[in-house]
C-alpha cells in the first residue's frame, strides 16, 4: 500500500472556534501544548463521511446502527484480534462520563476504587464524585527504568472493600504500553481479589514505537473478559474528540445489565456525525492514521533528543504511545512549574490533577515548526 501525502506540517487557526486548547489562552500570547487534543484536521476519509452525512441534511434521532456496529466490530477483529459481537457494545458520547457511570455501577457507597498514579485526572475525581473511596498507588520503575505498576504496592494498598481497578492501557501520562507479562499480573492481582477490571484503552491504536504493542485486556483470557469493562474511541488517534463518540465492550452479561441500568436515561445517543465519523475513521482511516504514527515519532524523537541535550533539568522517560510527554520538573526548583511556563509563552497541562505535583504534561500532536517554537520558549524559561 502505498501512503498518500497527508499535510500534517499546516494547521488552520482555531481560535474563535471554542477550542477547550487554543480559548484558554485566547488574548494571551502563550502556545498551547496543553490538553490531549491534536492540531492536525481529520483524515479526508473522514472529512468526506462527514460532508456526505451533512449533504443528508436530516438530523434526526440517531440509534446505533449496522455501519458503526459492523465498523467497530471489523476494527477490533482486525486491529487488536478481538472478536467482539454486537451485544456487547454500548455507544456513549464519551469516556469521561462513562468512567464516572462505572464507579456508580460496579461499587456501592462505602466501598473503594483503586488507580495507579499519575494518571489522567478523571480517574482521580470520578470516585470521589460517586461518593466512592479512592486508593492510589504510584506507578514504580521497573530495572529498565520505565514506569510500570507497582504490585507489591497494590497488594499492600488493597483493603476489604476495593470493588474495581481502573487502569489506563497504554498509559497517559507516562505513554508505557504495557507488555502482556504486565497485564496479566494486573489481570491476575484483579481477579484474586475480585475486582472488576475497567480498562480505558484509548490511546491504544497511538503506539509509535515498533518495538511495542498492545494487547486488549480482555483478550488476556476468558476469565478476565468475564470481569472487564473496556473503554474505547476512536477520538484520541483521529483526532475527533469533538465528534463525542465512545463505546465500552462489556462481555459478562450480568456487568452489561449492571451498566445498562445505570446509564438509563442519564446518557444521550451518540450524534449522527459522531457515527459517520468513527465508521469512516475505522474503515477507512488506516493510512492517514499510519501517517499519522510516522509524524508523532518523529515529533517525539526530536523531543526526546532536545530535552536531553538542552534542558538537563528535566526528566523525561523513553516513551512508546500517545502523544503526551510527561516531564518530571521537580529538580527545577520552581514554585509554580505551570505558571513558570506560561510566563515565558507556554501553556503545558499541570501535573498537580494527575496526581503529580512538579511534573508537566506536554502534547506533541502538533506541526513540527510548533513544537520547536515551543521547545525553544522552554529552553528560554530555564535560562
Ligand atoms: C485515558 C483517557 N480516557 C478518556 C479520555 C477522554 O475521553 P472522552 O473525550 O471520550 O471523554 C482521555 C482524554 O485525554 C484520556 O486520556
Amino acid at each position: 500500500m502505498t501512503t498518500p501525502a497527508y499535510n500534517f506540517d499546516t494547521c488552520p487557526d482555531r481560535t474563535g472556534f471554542g477550542s477547550l486548547k487554543w480559548d484558554k489562552y485566547k488574548g494571551r500570547d502563550i502556545l498551547p501544548l496543553w490538553v490531549a487534543d491534536m492540531d492536525f484536521v481529520s483524515a479526508p476519509e473522514i472529512l468526506q463521511a462527514l460532508q456526505s452525512r451533512l449533504d443528508h441534511g436530516v438530523f434526526g434521532y440517531t440509534i446505533p446502527h449496522e455501519a458503526p456496529i459492523e465498523a467497530v466490530l471489523h476494527y477490533l477483529e482486525r486491529e487488536h484480534n478481538y472478536a467482539a459481537r454486537a451485544t456487547w457494545l454500548n455507544f456513549l458520547p464519551g469516556l469521561v462520563p462513562a468512567i464516572n457511570l462505572c464507579c456508580h455501577a460496579f461499587t456501592k457507597p462505602g466501598e473503594s476504587v483503586m488507580t495507579a498514579t499519575p494518571v489522567y485526572p478523571p480517574f482521580l475525581s470520578a470516585p470521589d464524585y460517586a461518593q466512592r473511596e479512592l486508593i492510589k498507588v504510584p506507578l514504580c520503575l521497573n530495572p529498565d527504568d520505565q514506569w510500570t505498576l507497582d504490585l507489591d504496592a497494590m497488594e499492600a494498598a488493597i483493603q476489604p472493600n476495593t470493588r474495581a481497578f481502573i487502569l489506563c492501557s497504554p498509559h497517559n501520562p507516562v505513554g508505557r504500553v504495557f507488555t502482556r507479562e504486565e497485564l496479566i499480573a494486573v489481570a491476575d492481582f484483579c481477579e484474586r481479589h475480585d475486582l472488576i477490571l475497567i480498562s480505558d484503552e484509548i490511546h491504544c491504536d497511538l503506539v509509535f514505537d515498533a518495538t511495542a504493542k498492545h494487547t486488549l485486556t480482555a483478550t488476556l483470557s476468558e476469565s478476565i473478559a468475564q470481569r472487564t469493562i473496556t473503554l474505547m474511541a476512536p477520538s484520541k488517534t483521529y483526532n475527533l474528540p469533538g465528534l463525542a463518540c465512545a463505546y465500552s465492550i462489556i462481555e459478562n452479561p450480568q456487568l452489561r445489565a449492571r451498566f445498562q441500568k445505570t446509564i438509563r436515561g442519564i446518557i444521550t445517543e451518540v450524534n449522527c456525525f459522531g457515527y459517520a465519523g468513527i465508521t469512516a475513521a475505522y474503515s477507512d482511516g488506516e493510512a492517514w492514521h499510519q501517517a499519522l504514527l510516522a509524524y508523532l515519532r518523529n515529533n517525539y524523537q526530536l523531543l526526546y533528543d532536545f530535552v536531553q541535550a538542552e534542558l538537563p533539568g528535566i526528566t523525561f522517560r523513553p516513551m512508546e504511545a500517545t502523544y503526551l510527554a510527561w516531564l518530571d520538573v521537580s529538580r527545577l526548583g520552581l514554585k509554580d512549574p505551570l505558571a513558570h511556563f506560561e510566563q515565558h509563552g507556554v501553556g503545558l497541562s499541570d501535573g498537580t490533577p494527575f496526581g503529580a505535583p512538579q511534573h508537566l504534561r506536554l502534547n506533541f500532536g502538533c506541526p513540527r515548526s510548533r513544537l520547536e517554537t515551543g521547545l525553544k520558549m522552554i529552553k528560554t524559561a530555564l535560562s
